[in-house]
């Protein structure tokens, strides 16, 4: 299994690095091999294929997270390289959870409304001695390992979707039932809709 932080912060060995060290460090614990690369905007992100599990994380400053980490969303190939990844999200900021839920957080989720997010935190500046990160990184690793439940169980598909895979030609219909279901186990959905096909079409076959 292989992970890899990915962030962003104006410091060097600033509290970001720290949170980054000890998220590391933990998930190495865990079996997992862990690489940590800065952000810039216009970097390449397709080196993310590489990877089961991607942790994003970045301070706030005046307001806004990271700008790398933001601009890689913006103007870079990072959400697209970020495709059916899991991910993990973290902000290290000087402002209160409730505060930084509303205002900080959603500047990153925006751009990851097709992601599976496994688990959010905010740190404070200094975390690492109240155990946090221990339980961030618990947190991620409990919904990384779960196990899916059945997909006949879980998804059950509507009359309108079942009507349009019924259009498909036989031999594609196996294989695209089976691309179908995994696809809305993964993202959480109970039901397949003509949205869900459309939206596990875009994101499985389109670029
Ligand atoms: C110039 C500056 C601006 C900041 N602005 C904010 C802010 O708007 N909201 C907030 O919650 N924290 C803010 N903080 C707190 C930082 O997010 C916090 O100190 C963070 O740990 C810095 O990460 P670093 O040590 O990796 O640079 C700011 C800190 C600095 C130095």
């Amino acid at each position: 299994m292989k992970a890899v932080i990915l962030y962003d912060s104006r410091s060097s060995g600033g509290s970001t690095d720290a949170v980054i060290d000890a998220i590391g460090l933990s998930l190495a614990e865990s079996g997992f091999y862990v690489e940590k690369a800065k952000c810039t905007a216009t970097a390449d992100y397709r080196f993310l294929k590489d990877f089961d599990l991607v942790v994003l994380g970045a301070p706030v400053y005046y307001f806004v997270v990271a700008s790398q980490l933001l601009g890689a969303f913006i103007y870079g190939n990072l959400k697209k390289n970020l495709k059916r990844k899991k991910v993990a999200l973290f902000l290290v900021c000087g402002s209160s959870e409730p505060v930084a839920a509303l205002l900080y957080l959603p500047q990153l989720k925006m751009h990851l409304m097709r992601n599976k997010i496994l688990a959010e935190k905010i740190f404070a500046p200094g975390a690492l001695a109240d155990g946090t990160v221990d339980s961030f990184v618990e947190e991620v690793l409990l919904q990384y390992n779960k196990v899916p439940k059945s997909r006949v169980l879980s998804a059950k598909w509507t009359d309108e979707a079942k009507e349009w895979f019924q259009t498909m030609p036989p031999f594609m219909q196996g294989k695209f039932k089976t691309m179908a279901e995994e696809y809305a186990e993964e993202m959480g959905y109970k039901e397949i809709t003509l949205e869900v096909l459309a939206e596990a079409r875009d994101n499985l076959g389109g670029t």
